[in-house]
């Protein structure tokens, strides 16, 4: 029986010795060659990893973690289809859905998922030409303008940050909508902004069963049927995408406009299945499937490349060295473009809903650090915001710099400016400043502290030619393979989430306590205090 202990972490200490020896100044220093050495290649992306503390014993005492862990076969183990989310006993195969080969087989319990998957794909793909060419009607027989998507946590999160992030591929005179709160605030100010008969609904989830999801999905069918006058309306506006055929049935969306999924497919790992529609409706099938064409060629260089040049193995050591080695308890993610806005927010999900986990895979309560706190914000608005605290604060951030050589909107020289903004942070975070490079530019003694940057600021930057479908699908899949490694490292189950569910519960219980006519309370007498103010604000 494994026990955190069974953990070899050995080669993080071998990692720590040799990393705490040099400072990044010194190691560039010490090896002209350092920036091309400790760069890697793959899917349309250069990561730039020379300004960590590493150095090649480092980081091959990382690999050895790695190796240790027996990371190689945990990745054949979920591209096969083995059921390595054990908690909810099921296969973990995002990676089934943007297997753009044709040939390709992934078995699940004795049956090959890819015809299904094909098909599905091919009913979105047949459903997004119908509705951009505008032969799909409403009820009143207009052409569809907005497109209202009904989801939250990955049946949102995934949709909403790649419908911004591939503006420039979307077809403009489409409106796209995300609700996700179940605040009404969210869905009313959508519905101000949207025409009953011009207006296609999806709701989006996994389970169909969301408390949020499903609160909103009603009300805006209630809206709908109640502008347009006629329950018959739903069929032509309502479309599902979801497991779960029965509760689509029942909601009354007919089943022939439901795109399905599968249980193996982790809500925040969906974006490119059947929830990623309103992502194909907004840039059409052909771009879509070059997104998928870039998740494919990220999986393939993740599943075939040596640990020492593998993107995503690389990236997740980087985290572990800090994160179980240094005590860095975040890690910050700067996209230097604007269309990635969303990025960080997605990937906090992504990562902290995965590995933000305390038992092993044992069950045993772990002794070291799991999923770090994950943030960020685009740059350059980031640096006029919490920079300061990366550059002279107390605390170690690693963060990771994305950016795109080309952009898609050249104005005077303002992409230069961008780039220029993000190369001189990584710069100044690893180098620093002296105080005696202070005095040489005149800095008065008694300043000289507060204008000194340490340096030593460990970060990564990953570079691509343009933000594309293809860039755009590999930098997602990039990540997720992060968390995934780091998760085999951590000896912890990433795909389940079993820590969202107490809240939804004692919710539900809240609720009934806030609309039932004056039930005695017994909960905690904080909590009875706040639901007794409540209830006497809104007259119950
Ligand atoms: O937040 C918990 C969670 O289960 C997420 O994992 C999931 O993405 C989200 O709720 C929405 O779930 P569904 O798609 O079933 O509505």
């Amino acid at each position: 029986m494994s026990t955190p202990s069974n953990i070899k972490w050995a080669p993080l200490d071998e990692a720590m010795v040799e990393s705490t020896k040099y400072t990044i100044k010194e190691l560039f220093a010490r090896d002209p060659e350092r920036a091309g050495k400790f760069t890697v290649e793959a899917a349309g992306w250069m990561l730039d990893y020379s300004k960590n503390r590493v150095s090649r014993a480092v980081m091959r005492n990382l690999i050895k973690l790695a190796e240790d862990a027996y990371l190689k076969p945990e990745i054949e183990r979920m591209f096969t289809g083995s059921k390595i989310n054990v908690t909810e006993s099921r296969a973990v195969l995002h990676t089934a859905l943007r297997n753009v080969d044709p040939k390709a087989k992934v078995m699940v319990e004795g049956k090959d998922v890819m015809p299904d998957v094909r098909a599905v794909l091919a009913k979105m793909g047949d459903f997004t030409d119908s509705v951009r060419k505008g032969t799909w009607k409403g009820y009143t027989g207009k052409k569809i303008k907005y497109i209202v998507n009904i989801g939250i946590g990955g049946s949102d999160l995934g949709p909403v940050m790649a419908n911004i992030a591939l503006t420039p591929y979307t077809k403009r005179n489409l409106k796209f909508h995300f609700v996700s709160n179940v605040d009404s605030t969210h869905l009313a100010e959508t519905l101000r902004q949207v025409k009953a008969a011009e207006t296609l609904f999806i709701v989006a989830s996994k389970t169909f069963t969301t408390q949020e999801t499903m609160s909103n999905a009603e009300a805006a069918r209630d809206w709908l049927v109640k502008e347009l006058g006629s329950a018959d309306a739903v069929a032509k506006h309502f479309v599902a995408v979801s497991t779960a055929e029965k509760e689509v049935a029942a909601f009354g969306i007919d089943t022939n406009n439901m795109f399905g999924f599968w249980d193996w497919v982790g809500g925040r790992y969906s974006l490119p299945s059947a929830i990623g529609l309103s992502l194909m409706l907004a840039i059409g099938r052909v771009n879509y499937k070059k997104m998928l064409k870039g998740y494919y060629k990220m999986d393939r260089h993740f599943r075939t490349a040596p640990f020492e040049k593998n993107m995503p193995v690389i990236l997740a050591l980087l985290g572990i060295l800090y994160s179980n080695g240094y005590g860095a308890e975040s890690y910050c993610v700067l996209p230097y473009d604007q269309y990635l806005s969303r990025f960080p927010a997605y990937l906090q999900q992504m990562d902290m809903e995965s590995n933000g986990k305390s038992v092993d895979k044992d069950g045993n309560p772990v002794d070291y650090a799991t999923g770090p706190i994950e943030w960020g914000e685009p740059g350059t608005n980031g640096q006029h915001a919490f920079y300061q605290l990366i550059h002279q604060g107390t605390r170690l951030i690693p963060c990771d710099f994305i950016g795109c050589c080309k952009t898609h909107n050249p104005i005077s020289d303002l992409h230069d400016k961008l780039m220029a903004n993000l190369f001189a942070q990584t710069e100044a975070l690893a180098f620093g400043k002296t105080a005696d490079e202070c005095r040489a530019e005149g800095v008065p003694e008694k300043l000289v502290p507060f204008k000194t940057f340490e340096g030593n600021k460990p970060t990564n930057t990953l570079l691509c030619d343009e933000l594309n479908p293809e860039t755009f699908g590999a930098l997602v899949a990039l990540y997720e393979h992060k968390v995934f490694v780091q998760g085999v490292i951590w000896n912890i189950y990433s795909y389940d989430q079993w820590g969202v569910q107490l809240g939804k519960v004692l919710a539900k219980g809240v609720l009934s306590d806030l609309t039932a006519a004056r039930p005695a309370l017994n909960h905690d007498p904080s909590t009875n205090q706040l639901i007794e103010r409540y209830r006497k604000v809104i007259g119950r």
